[in-house]
């Protein structure tokens, strides 16, 4: 092998990651976002270098070092997310860890919103693109496509509704109903059209390396 080429079971493989929570604008000074840390998305992203791939991660903001050996790319909002998953295709895997805002507001104002006295603003939201599903159900679709789902109630139920509908092979269902999101643990169900795999609470850094082994296994040898 040359000197410096990747060497484990993901060496020659593109895998893309998207990590964070999205920040969508309401005027110049506020934002709607949510509590995600970008902790688990960007230890998927490490270990899958780790495992010699080459990463490209798309990350929301989030108050973390780049990771080492993979290449970053900072986005603010859902649609600029979008649209540096869909620069960074083809790739042989995607895992999509971002907990994109569902909503953003349908114009965001270009001055600081006051207080005007009367009733408070409303604020007229429309739904963010679903990019998992984009690319999941899109023509440039990677050979494997894995999502989380974040889910307080009717956590398997509704992780396999988007398995389903995302055009997903695997969803990491996760339960957010505890301290979850920002938190350290992470207790995850492996939900795949063959059925449901549980495992037991692990560190996110555990679930990462677990999970970053599992996409190598179904993703096989390099062909290239
Ligand atoms: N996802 C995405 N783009 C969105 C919303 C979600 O790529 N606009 C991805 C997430 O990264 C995750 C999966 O879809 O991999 C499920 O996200 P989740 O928030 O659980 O599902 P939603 O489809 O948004 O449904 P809801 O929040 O209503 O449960
Ligand atoms: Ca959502």
């Amino acid at each position: 092998a040359v000197l410096g080429e990747a060497r484990g079971p993901l060496a020659g493989r593109h895998v893309l990651v998207t990590s964070g929570p999205t920040h969508e604008p309401i005027d110049p000074v506020r934002y709607i976002a949510n509590r995600s840390s970008g902790r688990q998305g960007h230890a998927i992203a490490a270990s899958l270098a780790r495992l010699g791939a080459r990463v490209t991660l798309v990350s929301g903001p989030v108050a973390l070092p780049d990771p080492p050996g993979v290449s970053t790319v900072h986005v603010e909002t859902g649609r600029e997310m979008l649209g540096a998953v869909e620069a960074a295709l083809p790739a042989d895997a995607a895992v999509f860890v971002a907990a994109v805002a569902d909503w953003r507001t349908q114009d965001d104002a270009a001055h600081k919103i006051k207080k005007t006295g009367d009733a408070p603003p409303a604020l007229r939201l429309v739904e963010n693109p679903d990019i998992l599903r984009t690319v999941g159900t899109g023509p440039r679709r990677p050979a494997l496509v894995v999502g989380f789902a974040a889910e307080t109630r009717d956590l398997l139920e509704n992780a396999a509704a988007k398995l389903a509908r995302k055009g997903a092979d695997l969803i990491v269902a996760n339960d957010v109903s505890g301290e979850v999101m920002g938190g350290e643990a992470n207790t995850v169900h492996l939900v795949s059209r063959s059925g449901v795999e549980a495992w037991p609470t692990l560190s996110k850094t555990e679930v990462a390396e677990r999970l970053a082994l599992d996409i190598a296994r179904r993703l096989g040898p390099s062909g290239g």
